[in-house]
């Protein structure tokens, strides 16, 4: 029997700062009625000027890593999902990587936006499984808020920064990752994207002239795929792992939106225990969102040694993905 991928500690970091719903009617023509009932969302964390997506990701693997009670130098690999790293490079991981002294690592950023945390979680479960790696630090982590153009109620009112980590480990126990798919549908990358500041349209006067190295989105049509992936991704992952909706004990999705949350529970017929919002507290953290939830989950008391839990997740590219996990602590 091969090996899985079990997580053994978990942990979360958010900014101290808060920006509430009432903050945001000062910068933009909004309501804390609108943002309450259209997403779900009452606040948010947002990051100072100078702390950057690795900070947070630092904090949160140090809390991770203290639960697994590992030394950092057993640490193999780190991989941070996150589409707003410190700089276009080094990777955010490698500053983790110096942060945690994790010494004989081997460390990498995943672009999967939203997805991040899954994708990451996916590529483990395999390094564990072939031999590969042993130990694994998976991270979640973005700082949104450093792209968003602050004069777009279309957006602004969504995100949140912040980061979540998992340190995955390999056991022969009947404990773990039983099962990931991933998804992308690349015909929709105009839908959600950062059009400049990359190799396609660097950055120059115009560039800042015309706001196009902040988020575009076109919500909307987001919203629809995003309901519609995350279906598939859980059917997908359910299948692989052999189980049905009725064997699982909790859903963690990605925390975009408190409607796309109800549309996928009142598919799987879901009770409100068996799903896990926080976004009034968060918004949406990007890549941070499935491993703060998860941290907070478990803390909380909602994930028991035995569970089945599905994590689920879709964002720009649009990617998605869902993961099966037998919780093991
Ligand atoms: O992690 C992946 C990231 N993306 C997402 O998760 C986004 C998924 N999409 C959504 O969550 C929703 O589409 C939104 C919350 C973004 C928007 O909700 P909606 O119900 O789809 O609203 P809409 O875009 O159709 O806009 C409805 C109205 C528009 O006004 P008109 O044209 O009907 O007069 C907007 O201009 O609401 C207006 N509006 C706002 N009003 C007050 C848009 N943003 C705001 C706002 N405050 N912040």
């Amino acid at each position: 029997m091969s090996l899985k991928a079990k997580i053994i500690g978990v942990g979360l970091a958010a900014p101290e700062k808060i920006l509430t719903n009432k903050d945001l009617e000062k910068i933009v023509e909004t309501s804390d009625e609108w943002i309450k009932s259209r997403t779900g969302m009452s606040e948010r964390h947002i990051a100072d000027e100078k702390t950057a997506t690795s900070d947070l990701a630092t904090a949160a693997a140090l809390k991770a890593i203290e639960m697994a009670k590992i030394a950092p130098e057993e640490i193999d690999l780190i991989i941070t999902g996150t589409v707003t790293p410190d700089m276009p490079f080094p990777s955010a991981a490698c500053f983790v990587q110096n942060n945690i002294k994790a010494v004989k690592a081997a460390a990498f950023d995943l672009s999967a936006a939203c997805s991040g945390f899954i994708y990451g979680l996916s590529l483990s479960k395999g390094m564990i499984a072939s031999g590969d790696a042993r130990t694994i630090l998976v991270i979640g982590a973005d700082c949104l808020s450093k792209i968003t153009d602050w004069t777009d109620r279309n957006t602004c009112v969504l995100f949140g920064d912040g980061a979540g980590a998992a340190v995955l480990q390999a056991t022969s126990e009947d404990a773990g990752v039983l099962s990931t798919y991933t998804y992308s549908d690349a015909s929709k990358t105009h839908l959600l994207q950062v059009p400049a500041g990359g190799s396609r349209v660097p950055f120059s006067k115009e560039v800042l002239e015309n706001r196009t190295n902040f988020i575009k989105m076109e919500g909307n049509e987001v919203f629809k795929n995003a309901v519609k992936g995350m279906e598939r991704a859980i059917d997908a992952a359910l299948h692989k792992a052999g189980l049905k909706y009725e064997d699982v004990s909790l859903v963690i999705p990605h925390q975009a939106n408190i409607r796309i949350i109800e549309s996928i529970a009142k598919r799987m017929k879901l009770p409100p225990e068996k799903v896990f919002i926080n976004l009034d507290k968060y918004g949406n953290t990007s890549a941070a969102s499935i491993p703060i939830a998860m941290t907070e989950a478990y803390a909380a008391g909602r994930l028991k040694k035995g569970d089945i839990l599905v994590i689920t997740a879709f964002g720009a590219g649009l990617t998605m993905g869902a993961a099966v996990i037998k919780w093991g602590i």
